[in-house]
């Protein structure tokens, strides 16, 4: 097949598939199997009448024949081994029909399809029905399903307290079910639409109103399912385009992939992250038999497209196309509450491969947070998370990647952890304490060129008696940056070195006055003294910078920038920092008075791999500008 027929075949493969005449709701069943998931499945079927012909006849004329009980999980059974044969039409989802319209139930056997759902897109349901068995009432297992909902965002909601002839049809234990579950919902911003007493074994509030339970005032499972709403395409919202593959077609390379939010037209700029490049879209491109047929001037929301741009900038598969003005956030570290599956526990320090929409990257975990008990929602600490914990983690690329905060926009949001082959994970994204980077790595300056000096490096480090360079502390307020700070300056100063200290509450009075304590702000005053710093060494000097500094993406761009840098932690923990509190200030961030507060209310991102550490918590001031000053000595004199 040649290249440009192979890729049509191809492009025809992700084209959509035409609407249902008939409106269309996807539901995820969740529930633990003992709780009678397949019954309630089977029985809905059956008493909807979706069953195909002379099915249920025949499982029950072969449970006679058996001498065994007839089970509505049998008939289900029976169904799915059809379905893997391919024998009906519909080879991965379910669906029956009320009088209403049709319903595909996203067959979610496990955590694990749940999270591989979640992620390709499969349990992009518009509904939830969770089954919690009456006789065993609320357990972990049914807390764990309602957190996994939250997880994914779904909104609508129905749960189904089933086995209710189990327990009489009593109403008083009903009733305690109903509020365990509904505060706890409503705890993780879950709003059960229904809470429905159920017997799906008996038929009771499936389709029919139970005659066992007249106290019950509220909708069947069906009539619960028909008021939902199916969720609107969200072509209204920022535009979320993920590239899935690059064909290159006669001389056109035909970017494709699936719109997931939003819509483009022919002549937008569009954005791809991160690369952080863009181009205007010139074309949708378009197959079509029918003579006469125009290609398409837009595409939104739902479909599969290849466009071509007008300028050839390199992109590939993983980018993230946008419209300019509401990109996507560009990181390489992010916070994350996951749900994990692994065998292994997920440990800090390891890395792991991150599916992003189309993109795949390593990422290591770089800090676990907490462990979240799904039970009462309280937090403890560890150094790793246990299979079914669910924990909020900070984990970090070691490239840019291109994302969105999960609240803001779910598909671009959420994210699963492989770990070797397997999906061990999955979870959403905050950038909570953490900066969009997108900034600090755009160039908006055009037709410049480098002007070279006259004098080199050498000749100013001969003139000198030392090398120029940057020695950047880093540490928590507090911690003594600024005391050792001007101490080695004048001792260095005394010593016959040109040096000078750039200090962050100086630097903050003037070239940084219009900047707050926002994390984008912070790795801005960051850059800029990381670029001030640079230019001070290569004038030869020495520049001593004591800044919080707290991110390390910030410091290590600060590094690239210098010739000449050398990393100093000036190290004491928040305890030490807060007992000695030299400006009043962590009592006042305790206070709620200063928010944003490293150490307290924002992130301290310790250096990984510094060259020099002081410990300004067991050691004397005196001590540590000594060790400052020999480190000076070996390091820059010539
Ligand atoms: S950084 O985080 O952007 O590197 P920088 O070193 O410039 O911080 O400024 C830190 C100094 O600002 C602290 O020593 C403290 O005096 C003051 N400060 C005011 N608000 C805050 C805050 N929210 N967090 C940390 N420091 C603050």
């Amino acid at each position: 097949m040649s290249e440009a027929s192979e890729a049509k075949l191809r492009l025809a493969a992700v084209n959509p598939t035409p609407a249902s005449a008939r409106d269309l709701l996807r539901i995820v069943i969740v529930g633990h199997v003992d709780h009678g998931k397949s019954t309630l499945v089977g029985r809905m079927f059956h008493d909807t009448g979706s069953l195909p012909d002379g099915k249920y006849e025949s499982i029950k004329t072969m449970c006679e024949r058996r001498g065994v009980p007839f089970e509505w999980a049998f008939l289900m059974d029976a169904l799915q081994a059809e379905r893997d044969q391919g024998i009906t039409i519909d080879t991965s989802q379910i669906w029956f029909k009320t009088d209403y319209r049709d319903y595909t139930i996203i067959d979610a056997p496990g955590h694990k399809e749940f999270l591989k759902n979640m992620i390709t897109g499969a349990a992009q349901s518009d509904a939830a029905l969770l089954i919690i068995d009456a006789a065993e009432g609320v357990r972990e297992q049914s807390r764990r399903h309602g957190y996994l909902l939250h997880l994914l965002g779904i909104r609508q909601v129905a749960v189904a307290v089933n086995k209710m002839d189990l327990i009489a049809y009593e109403k008083d234990q009903f009733d305690l079910i109903e509020q365990e579950y509904r505060d706890y919902l409503t705890s993780i911003g879950v709003t059960p639409t229904f809470v429905i007493p159920v017997s799906a074994r008996q038929g009771d509030n499936i389709v029919e109103p139970s005659a066992q339970m007249p106290w019950y005032k509220g909708p069947t499972v069906v009539k619960a399912l028909d008021s939902f709403m199916p969720t609107a395409a969200p072509v209204e919202r920022p535009l979320r385009f993920p590239v899935q593959d690059v064909y290159k077609f006669d001389q056109r390379r035909i970017i494709a992939g699936r719109i997931e939010e939003g819509h483009l037209r022919v002549g937008d700029t569009l954005m791809f992250s991160p690369s952080n490049k863009s181009a205007r879209v010139q074309s949708i491109e378009f197959w079509s038999t029918v003579p006469g047929k125009k290609a398409p001037t837009e595409a939104s929301a739902g479909e599969s497209v290849g466009i071509t741009l007008d300028e050839q900038i390199f992109v590939e598969r993983g980018e993230l196309a946008s419209h300019v003005e509401h990109s996507p956030i560009e990181t390489d570290v992010f916070r994350a509450r996951i749900f994990w599956l692994g065998h292994e526990p997920l440990l800090k320090g390891k890395s792991y491969r991150i599916k992003l929409g189309t993109l795949e990257a390593p990422v290591t975990v770089q800090s676990i947070e907490s462990i979240i008990d799904t039970s009462d929602l309280s937090n403890t600490s560890s150094h790793q998370v246990e299979r079914n914990q669910v924990a909020e983690v900070v984990l970090r690329a070691r490239r840019m990647l291109a994302l969105d905060e999960f609240s803001k926009a779910p598909k671009s949001g959420r994210f699963v952890l492989v770990d070797k082959y397997d999906i061990a994970g999955g979870g959403i994204i905050s950038m909570d304490g953490y900066a969009d980077q997108r900034d600090l790595i755009t160039s908006r300056s055009t037709n410049i060129t480098r002007v070279v000096h006259g004098i080199d490096t050498a000749a100013r480090a001969f003139r000198n008696g030392h090398k120029g360079g940057v020695l950047w502390f880093t540490g928590l307020s507090g911690a003594g940056k600024s005391t050792l700070a001007v101490a080695l300056e004048k001792k260095l100063f005394e010593k016959g070195y040109n040096v000078y200290v750039l200090d962050g509450d100086n630097v903050r009075h003037g070239l940084n006055a219009n900047l707050s304590f926002s994390p984008e702000d912070r790795a801005e005053n960051i850059r800029r003294v990381g670029e001030v710093a640079a230019l001070f060494g290569r004038a030869g000097m020495i520049a001593i910078t004591s800044f919080i500094s707290p991110y390390r993406s910030d410091r290590d761009r600060a590094r690239e920038a210098a010739e000449n840098f050398h990393e100093i932690h000036v190290k004491a923990d928040v305890a030490t920092c807060e007992a000695r509190d030299p400006k009043g200030l962590y009592k006042k961030a305790r206070a709620g008075e200063i928010k944003d507060f490293t150490g307290i209310s924002a992130p301290y991102e310790a250096p990984d791999s510094p060259e020099l550490v002081v410990d300004t918590a067991d050691t004397q001031i005196d001590e540590c500008v000594e060790r400052l000053v020999n480190y000076v000595e070996t390091k820059f004199k010539v």
